[in-house]
């Protein structure tokens, strides 16, 4: 195959990810559209400067595989902090067509995310565990914990 139909078939693929990206945005309802495009407005990127070495690592892997179909405001600026709430939300990015997110990827963006939640959303954090009961908060801080245990003095 020549370097000019691997070139055509290449951006065949990207055209058709940005239309079924395009696609499924229109599927959700007005109100989560108004709330991302607040997303979407503020800053793109997060000083991981301070992070574990392992961490930072993971936002390597967020940067790429979480900026094909939105710019990285969407999830850096995202109100979702606990960890269930990053569970599920990877899973759900993961099953969109063409998000070429592999589970040992999912699994770093996972603790990345889990990671910056716990240190840079910390009061949202905070405001989302004060209704939930004794025990409930502490399966959440058995999960944050779980996290910090693998990646804290690395
Ligand atoms: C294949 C395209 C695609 C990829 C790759 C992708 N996203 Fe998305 N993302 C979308 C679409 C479409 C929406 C809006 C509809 C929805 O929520 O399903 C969205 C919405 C979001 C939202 C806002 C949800 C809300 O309701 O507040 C967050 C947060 C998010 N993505 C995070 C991520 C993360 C983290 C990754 C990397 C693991 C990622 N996205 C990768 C397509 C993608």
């Amino acid at each position: 195959m020549t370097t000019k139909s691997v070139g055509a078939i290449v951006t065949v693929l990207v055209l058709t990810g940005v239309a079924l990206c395009r696609a499924a945005d229109d599927e959700i309802d007005a109100a989560t559209k108004a709330r991302i495009a607040e997303f979407d407005k503020g800053p793109s990127t997060v000083d991981v400067s301070h992070y574990p070495k392992g961490i930072q690592g993971n936002y390597t892997v967020f940067r790429q595989k979480c900026s094909l179909c939105h710019t990285l405001s969407r999830p850096v600026n995202s109100d979702f902090v606990l960890p269930d709430e990053w569970s599920r939300y990877v899973k759900r990015m993961m099953h969109k067509p063409g998000s070429m997110i592999s589970p040992a990827d999912a699994k770093k963006i996972y603790a990345f995310l889990v990671y910056d939640a716990s240190v840079r959303k910390q009061a949202a954090l905070d405001a989302k565990l004060a209704p939930l009961s004794a025990e409930d908060k502490a399966a959440v801080a058995a999960k944050i914990k779980e996290v910090h245990d693998e990646y804290d003095q690395k």
